[in-house]
């Protein structure tokens, strides 16, 4: 007798694909990007690679990404206004050909798991010669962008091999989450914000993410609402970026229609194509929550299912959803990635339930180096 054995199974450590082993590592991924970077004793965020100092003079922040790398530089950005500096994220491919005004006192950051995206690599080159400084927060050790780029700073999510990104959304979020408390710290000048409650949070960001994984009630949604024909996403703030990356991520897999917005974008034309046959996903992350509740309200006037993805202490949306994902509260810089979470597990599932090529979509490729 013989057993059957295939040499491409030997890595996925008994899960049936990539995607979903990647999924499943993400908590220890994220105990990698974290290590030695988060100072709970004088509540500083700290890169090992970037001096105190080295953002003191910057004055704006363009972010440059492709992909699932732009869902979490259009986090950043988020992140950054918050902390009162003036940051845009572009989709590389466009910053390239036309690029903005630089000086020297404008940061580009190159967002990329590879490093090798031909799209990021260009927008970079584009600023070269400008004085504009640069940075690249990536995954892969010695890549092409590490050496194009002033300064790196690594994600550490270990090898990705999903085409489908997944923890390295999660690696990225939480090392921009880091470099903007890194950014403002020396912007603002020497004294620490009061960042304990955040720093608290990601200390606990793995363990909340293995917590949606052991808990997660994700496969009642997909087996309910895998034949549907389109799927929208919405959210707000930190929550638009995630709506859009939850999109991607279904369609990408699923090959189903599904389209991310910000929820204030809802009564300005989709809604015209919200029916009992679209399902709508509602992301919650704990800041202007009311406001996505309104959008809810909206749709389910329209008969669409709701499924929404929100904190444990957020008990009026169970009045208003189908299914609630549940998230462990936390800090809201934090609850995209946990959001995220809920939602990378729909997919699959739902990918899963229609016997898609999960590790590799038709048509897409892990890394895209050609413009
Ligand atoms: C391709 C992949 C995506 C990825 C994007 C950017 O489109 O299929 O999963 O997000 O490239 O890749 P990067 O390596 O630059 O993050």
């Amino acid at each position: 007798e013989t057993v059957e054995w295939d040499p491409t199974d030997a890595g996925k450590g008994g899960y049936d694909h990539y995607m979903l082993k990647e999924i499943y590592e993400q908590p220890t991924a994220l105990r990698q990007t974290i290590r030695g970077r988060s100072n709970q004793l004088d509540n500083r965020a700290e890169l090992e690679a970037l001096p105190r100092g080295v953002f003191s003079d910057v004055e704006s922040v363009h972010l440059v990404a492709m992909g699932t790398s732009y869902h979490a530089a259009m986090y950043a950005r988020t992140l950054l206004a918050d902390r009162g500096i003036p940051a845009q994220a572009f989709l590389s491919g466009e910053y390239g050909s036309n690029p903005p005004p630089t000086g020297d006192r404008t940061l580009v950051i190159a967002v990329s798991q590879s490093g090798e995206t031909a799209d990021t690599l260009s927008a970079i080159r584009s600023v070269q010669g400008t004085g504009a400084q640069t940075l690249a927060v990536t995954n892969v050790v010695g890549s092409t962008l590490t050496r194009e780029c002033e300064d790196t700073v690594y994600i550490r999510a270990g090898p990705e091999i999903g085409v489908a990104a997944t923890k390295s959304f999660s690696a990225q979020v939480a090392t921009l989450v880091l470099l903007s408390e890194r950014m403002s710290q020396d912007i603002q000048g020497g004294t620490p914000r009061a960042t304990s409650d955040l720093l608290d949070s990601i200390a606990v960001l793995p363990d909340d993410v293995q917590r949606i994984l052991d808990e997660s009630t994700a496969e009642s949604v997909a087996k309910a609402y895998h034949d549907s024909d389109s799927y929208f996403f919405i959210g707000r703030g930190i929550g638009h970026p995630v709506a859009l990356e939850g999109a991607l991520k279904f369609k990408e897999i699923t090959y189903d229609h599904a389209e991310g917005f910000s929820a204030a974008e809802l009564k300005h034309g989709p809604l015209a194509l919200v029916t009992e046959r679209t399902p709508v996903f509602a992301i919650f992350t704990g800041r202007n929550d009311t406001k996505t509740l309104h959008n809810v309200k909206e749709v389910r006037a329209r008969d669409a299912p709701v499924v929404a993805v929100a904190a444990d202490g957020f008990g009026e949306i169970d009045e208003y959803a189908d299914h609630v994902l549940r998230i462990p509260d936390t800090h809201n810089d934090v609850a995209g990635v946990l959001a995220n979470v809920q939602l990378q597990l729909v997919s699959y599932l739902a990918a899963d339930e229609l016997s898609r090529p999960i590790d590799k979509p038709r048509n897409l490729a892990k890394s895209v180096t050609v413009e």
